[in-house]
């Protein structure tokens, strides 16, 4: 059988390093925002390219927090992707604003910035961009466009970590970049855990207050905060991930690589441009049977997922709070099949689901 993924394959390779690294924090007896997460932060942060990185419980309070932190009148209208995991939209509901959904690029999966002029209200505040399966959105565009119409900008990078467009990583472009680091991502820690980065000195000092009680200084609350604290033994455990997130991307470009010569050329791929550094997070190809390609590969021995098998604006979590009609995203999310692209799988594990979809009919 060839998994999807196996995390705990994927982790053997750290196991000692991990290992040590929590029994340093158990030892340390100090639990919760301490010398491991300050270190972490540093070394995250220093990593992307931001000036400050602020952790987090998790990726949906990272985006949540950083909505916040814009100090936008509640209520306002922010632009997202109609296919975004859902996480970006409960984030926008769950910070007093109002999620207005805009069509992806069908090639691409990400936010089509032509269809920003469409959509944007004379509400409009920010924009939230998704880098979804550890693409790059076309940031420059985007940018743009949030510059001409003085719209703030956050990056959900919780698949992207370590994506560049051109030289610069997702996370750096906007006002903050907000990653997760739930144990299934390119950075995934040993259960919940997130962080924001930002360039800016106000939000990260507001950031640091909302996420302990609204308070940086003990039983003095300057905010209405919540408690979303990274704890020692998570941010332990990505100091040690982080030191080798550049090898798992690379090893997960080369699956990738073999995935884009072996595949028949009846898949559709995302498309690819030569500016984008895409970390593969996922490897979502589409086909129009694709229920009966993954049932086909299912038999043969290889697991496959779908992301997402329901679109936001049809959960019944959205009825009455999204209303319109998005195709592309009914499109995407009716023909997306994942494919196995993991660190714990190797070469000839992706050219024998390549091989076995060459023989689909
Ligand atoms: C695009 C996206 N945004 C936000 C999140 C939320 O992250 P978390 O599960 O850490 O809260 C996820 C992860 O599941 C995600 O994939």
């Amino acid at each position: 059988m060839i998994e999807y993924e196996s995390l705990a394959q994927s982790n053997a390779a750290y196991m000692q390093e991990l290992e040590a690294a929590a029994s340093r924090v158990i030892r340390s007896g100090w639990y919760v925002l301490g010398q491991e997460v300050a270190a972490f932060e540093n070394e995250f942060a220093a990593y992307v390219g931001a000036k400050h990185c602020i952790g987090v419980a998790n990726g949906l309070d990272a985006l949540i927090l950083s909505i916040e932190a814009l100090e936008l009148p509640k209520g306002s209208d922010i632009l997202v992707a109609s296919n975004t995991y859902i996480a970006t939209i409960l984030a926008i509901l769950r910070a007093g604003h109002c999620p207005l959904l805009v069509e992806p690029d069908l090639a691409t999966f990400n936010l089509n910035p032509e269809e920003l002029p469409k959509s944007i209200t004379p509400n409009t505040r920010a924009i939230c961009v998704t880098h979804l399966f550890g693409k790059t959105c076309r940031m420059d565009a985007i940018g743009a466009f949030a510059a001409e119409h003085g719209l703030k900008l956050v990056e959900d990078c919780a698949q992207s970590h370590g994506a560049k467009l051109g030289d610069q990583m997702t996370g750096t472009f906007g006002d903050a970049g907000c990653f997760s680091f739930y144990p299934t991502k390119n950075l995934g820690a040993v259960g919940d855990a997130g962080a924001i980065v930002t360039n800016n000195e106000v939000m990260a000092d507001r950031l640091r207050h909302l996420r302990n009680y609204g308070s940086k200084q003990k039983y003095v609350n300057r905010y209405v905060g919540v408690n979303s604290r990274l704890d020692e033994l998570q941010a332990a455990m990505l100091r040690v991930k982080l030191r080798h997130l550049d090898e798992m991307t690379l090893h997960k470009r080369r699956l990738a690589e073999v995935y884009f010569a072996n595949l028949p050329d009846w898949i559709t791929f995302p498309r690819r441009q030569e500016d984008e550094f895409d970390v593969f997070h996922i490897f979502g190809i589409r086909h129009p049977q694709r229920d009966a390609l993954r049932q086909y590969l299912l038999e043969r021995g290889v697991k496959t997922e779908i992301h997402y098998p329901i679109p936001p604006h049809r959960q019944e979590a959205m009825q009455g709070i999204v209303s319109g009609d998005f195709p592309i995203a009914d499109e995407l999310h009716a023909t997306e099949l994942s494919l196995p692209i993991s660190v714990g799988h190797q070469v000839e594990n992706v050219l024998k689901v390549a091989e076995l979809i060459g023989q689909f009919k």
